[in-house]
């Protein structure tokens, strides 16, 4: 909608709706002290963790961490922008629009998402209709059915056929008055030079894409017989409602069989997402020929907890997974990866060996990352000839370096000694330097990141880990919500230069509250959520939903802030003794004084 509605308004809006009247709608609400709980409308779950506030006008949930204030509720159950979820809102309470939102509104009521959505969902229905039941059909369904496709799983994917002529989803959308500006914008047509519309797809098996509520966005056109110059797939240029970096083929019925399991199967294509589904392997997804983006892994995130990553067992295979391992570095996943043998697609392999065989490449040959990454290094070499076996090695110790744990290193030094043929004192004396040298980089990266600040407006939210909170961590919360109601603690921690939290997010949360309290005008926790990024309205709101007692004292407040404090010393304190360890592991004993001496002078200013 191109309206503005203006912010007063909103704030009329917001103001005289009670979100506890409009979720209850939705979510049966029982009191529980000072929150209404409820079972979560975004997921399936049997003990409540949604919650609403009515004195702070907000929810959230404590399992997908959802939450925000009424506008936010309706823009994600309904899946809508922000100026609709406003109209909608406004509607409840019974509140006239603004005259010009009204005008605008009429038309939203045939917004465009909604017309091209009904525009793919006719043509989808076209497709299959030709596909199934019709002569013209006959040869893409003998294909199919060549390929082991039985109706069953045409049925179950909405597989179609796009025949040769070059008019027939145009002759059929235009007998239905659907206006040329739109089929223009629809993707699905060509323009001649003439400026008159063709077919997109023609002599293709046709795949519909879904977006995650199971709404057709877009195809992807499989070609029937192969032709020179003319690709094998052929996809939906991208639209108002298709965005390849947001899309996975099959999320949305593979979503439910994702949470049973808390897994999910990255495929390369969508035939074998077909294929794993009629082997019995119905979790699997595949990104849209491209490679794997943030935006998928945030849409995985709410599903699973564990990723195993299938691709073909050809080299772009092997090559596109360790760029999805590459994304996967800094995700909270469980990611496993399974090569096929003999450069096999899942499709081929189901083929060759049968389903259980497939299903039990996903059970029982699972690689952690690493085992992968050295796998494929140790297939790179030569291990016969002594340069391609040191290569071998340094490629390894640069692998082996980044893993977390000390043990895990160990093991995996151990291997690469052998594989290598290398004395495994002279690979760890290596190592140790490599070690060393990654510390100064990641430090240097670290002060880099610091000093630029990044554009956090237009990224997926990070899903917030929910581990045990420590004292320290508690403390911090505790400060920031008391920080954000009493003014005399927010300036006080403001002009404090020593202070900082030691969560990031809880940083920029502080800072961010600290600039919107010196703007001009009223203060509500329900309009300064709209105002911030989705994961930090995440955090924000798991705090707001924390038992805060508020009438706390200076000298309670004086504790929070001395286990901020000391938490930071810890944490230099545990890292410092980390580096003794090693160092004395290793030999170095300059090193281990060195630390040593750091690890006594931060033992003395902790309490
Ligand atoms: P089949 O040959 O039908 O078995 O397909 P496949 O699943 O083995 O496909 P392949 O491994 O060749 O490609 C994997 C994925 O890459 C496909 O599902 C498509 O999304 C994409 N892809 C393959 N070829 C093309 C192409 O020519 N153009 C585009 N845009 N995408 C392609
Ligand atoms: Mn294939």
């Amino acid at each position: 909608m191109a309206t503005k509605i203006p912010e007063s308004y909103i704030d009329m809006v917001r103001s005289k709706t009670n979100i506890v009247d409009l979720i209850g709608q939705t979510v049966q609400l029982h009191k529980a002290g000072k929150n209404l709980f409820g079972l979560c409308p975004f997921h399936e779950e049997r003990t409540p963790s949604f919650s609403v506030n009515e004195e702070k006008q907000i929810f959230h949930c404590f399992s997908c961490h959802r939450g925000g204030n009424v506008f936010k509720f309706l823009m994600e159950l309904e899946q809508i922008s922000f100026p609709e979820a406003v109209i909608k809102v406004a509607e409840f309470s019974d509140l006239p629009l603004p005259e010009n939102v009204v005008a605008a509104n009429q038309q939203s009521q045939h917004s465009e998402t909604r017309q091209l959505q009904k525009l793919y969902q006719d043509a989808q229905v076209l497709y299959s209709h030709i596909l199934t039941k019709t002569q013209v059909g006959e040869d893409a369904l003998n294909y199919l059915h060549q390929r082991e496709m039985d109706d069953a799983a045409i049925a179950e994917f909405g597989l179609g056929y796009a025949p040769q002529q070059a008019n027939v989803l145009l002759d059929f959308l235009t007998s239905r008055q659907v206006p040329r500006e739109l089929l223009v914008r629809s993707g699905l047509f060509a323009q001649r030079e003439d400026g008159t519309l063709i077919d997109r797809f023609r002599g293709r098996v046709m795949f519909p894409i879904q977006d995650q509520n199971g709404n057709v966005i877009a195809f992807s056109g499989r070609i029937l017989v192969q032709k020179e110059h003319e690709p094998k797939y052929l996809n939906s240029p991208e639209t108002k409602i298709f965005q390849k970096r947001d899309t996975l083929y099959h999320f949305a019925q593979a979503r439910p069989i994702m949470r049973q399991a808390q897994t999910a199967i990255l495929f390369e294509g969508f035939m074998d997402v077909i294929t794993a589904f009629r082997a019995g392997v119905k979790n699997g997804v595949a990104s849209m020929g491209t490679s794997l983006t943030s935006q998928q892994l945030y849409l995985l995130s709410r599903a699973a907890k564990k990723l195993i990553i299938c691709y073909d067992g050809d080299e772009p295979g092997q090559h596109a997974s360790a760029a999805a391992l590459q994304l996967l570095r800094n995700s909270d996943f469980e990611v496993g990866v399974v090569s096929l043998p003999e450069r096999k697609d899942p499709d081929e392999f189901v083929k060759k060996y049968g389903a259980s065989a497939f299903q039990k490449q996903l059970q029982d040959h699972v690689q952690t990352p690493i085992q992968f990454t050295l796998a494929q290094l140790a297939n790179k070499y030569n291990l016969n000839q002594d340069a391609d076996r040191l290569a071998y090695v340094q490629a390894a110790l640069q692998e082996i370096v980044k893993l977390p744990s000390v043990i895990e290193q160990d093991l995996y030094l151990k291997q690469v000694a052998s594989q290598g043929n290398v004395d495994l004192a002279a690979l760890h004396q290596e190592f140790e330097g490599i070690t060393r040298q990654f510390h100064r980089q990641q430090r240097a990266q670290q002060r880099q990141n610091r000093d630029v600040t990044a554009p956090t407006a237009q990224q997926p939210p990070t899903p917030v880990l929910s581990t045990k909170l420590d004292g320290a961590a508690i403390s911090e919360r505790r400060l920031l919500y008391l920080a954000i109601r009493q003014d005399s603690l927010l300036a006080r921690l403001s002009a404090d230069e020593d202070f900082h939290f030691n969560n990031e997010q809880i940083q920029e949360l502080f800072e961010a509250w600290r600039d919107y309290a010196r703007s001009p005008g009223e203060h509500t926790l329900a309009a300064f959520v709209d105002l911030i990024t989705p994961d930090l309205q995440s955090l924000l709101l798991e705090i707001e939903m924390m038992e805060v007692p508020e009438d706390v004292s200076d000298e309670e407040i004086g504790d929070y802030q001395r286990n901020v404090a000391q938490a930071q010393i810890r944490q230099a304190l545990t890292a410092a003794q980390k580096n003794v360890q090693h160092a004395t592991e290793v030999g170095d004993s300059e090193a281990e004084m060195i630390w040593l001496d750091q690890v006594l002078t931060l033992k003395r200013q902790l309490i």
